[in-house]
Parts: C-alpha cells; structure tokens; sequence
C-alpha cells in the first residue's frame, strides 16, 4: 500500500522526510519541475494559428459580403428623370418593400440615393437639397446630401447609400452600400 503522504509531496527541496515537510506541501505539491509551462514555441504556435485564423475570417467576411452585393443589384427603376425637377426628391422602397429610401435629383443627369432611416435612431430623414443636407428632425442631425456623412448632431455613421445607375431618362437603384451586416 503506498504512503498518501509521499504519494502527494513531490521532491522535498531541502530534502528532509516528506513527513518532515511543513503542512503547505501538502497543499502544494506540486514542484516547479513538473508544472505544465507553456513553452515559447507552443505560444508562437499558437499566437500564429490564431492569426491565420483571423486573416482568413475575414477573408471569408469580404468574400460573403462581395457576393451579397453581386446579388443584391436588381436594378429598379425608381424614377423618370421627366417626373422628377432638379432638388426634388421622392422615397421609394429599396432593396425590399418597406425598406426606405431617399433619392434627390441633383443635377441634369445627376442623382443621390440614400437609406432614409436616420443612424442615430431611425427616424425618416428628408431632403433639404437648397442646403446641401439631409435633414433627421428627431434630435436635430444632418447629412452631407452627397455623401451621406454625419455633418451634425447625434448620428455618427453615414447613411447607408443607394448606388443609382441612369440609364437613358430613366433612374435605377442598382446596390446598396454600406448597409449594417
Ligand atoms: S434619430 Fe435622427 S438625430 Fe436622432
């Protein structure tokens, strides 16, 4: 039958009986010889496996998103250039119904398209074309009218963007850009 003291005190360093050895190595018995490190190798090893896995992660994320964006462009005619006065502007639903959007007409040929839905809290933006800007009146935000970009107020993020394609006199939402995945 073993001993159950010698069986947990390993290695006494001063080398005196384990029946000698005081209460504590018995609660730590293990010695430092036998503890399990975690060498410089198995930590590059893993540090590298880690990072091949995050590269390719997002590799797989760009990848999905690429597809997801080569798929969502329909195309939807949206507006007749006849109907539509320059610094007008007309909601239309896209990419799916219920989904609103904001178009303004910006030049002879020349439209933005963005998601109406304010960034900071979703309330509906609406055009202010004769300032440059859309305009949330919920808490007073706005938006660059070209680029979408936050210009003042809560909302920090862009509004996600209608990319527009005109094609003879006749506008069409073709992809959505910069839409929260
Ligand atoms: S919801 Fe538009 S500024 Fe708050």
């Amino acid at each position: 039958m073993s001993d159950p003291v010698s069986d947990q005190i390993t290695r006494p360093p001063d080398g005196r009986a384990p029946e000698e050895q005081p209460r504590w190595r018995q609660d730590f018995p293990i010695d430092q010889h036998v503890e399990q490190y975690v060498t410089r190798r198995e930590f590059t090893k893993f540090m590298v496996l880690t990072s091949v896995a995050f590269v390719v992660g997002q590799f797989w994320i760009a990848a999905q998103s690429l597809l997801r964006r080569k798929e969502s462009a329909p195309g939807l005619e949206i507006a007749r250039l006849a109907d539509l006065p320059v610094g007008g502007s007309l909601i239309f639903d896209y990419p799916e119904p219920g989904q609103a959007c904001i178009l303004v007409r910006t030049g002879e040929r020349e439209a933005v398209a963005f998601s109406q839905l304010c960034t900071h809290l979703s309330c509906p933006v609406i055009a202010q074309a004769d300032q440059g800007r859309f305009h949330c009146p919920c808490h007073n935000g706005n938006f660059d009218l070209a680029t979408g970009q936050p210009l003042s107020g809560p909302p920090r993020r862009p509004l996600p963007r209608v990319r527009l394609e005109i094609r003879g006199e006749h506008v069409y939402a073709v992809a959505m850009e910069g839409m929260a995945v």
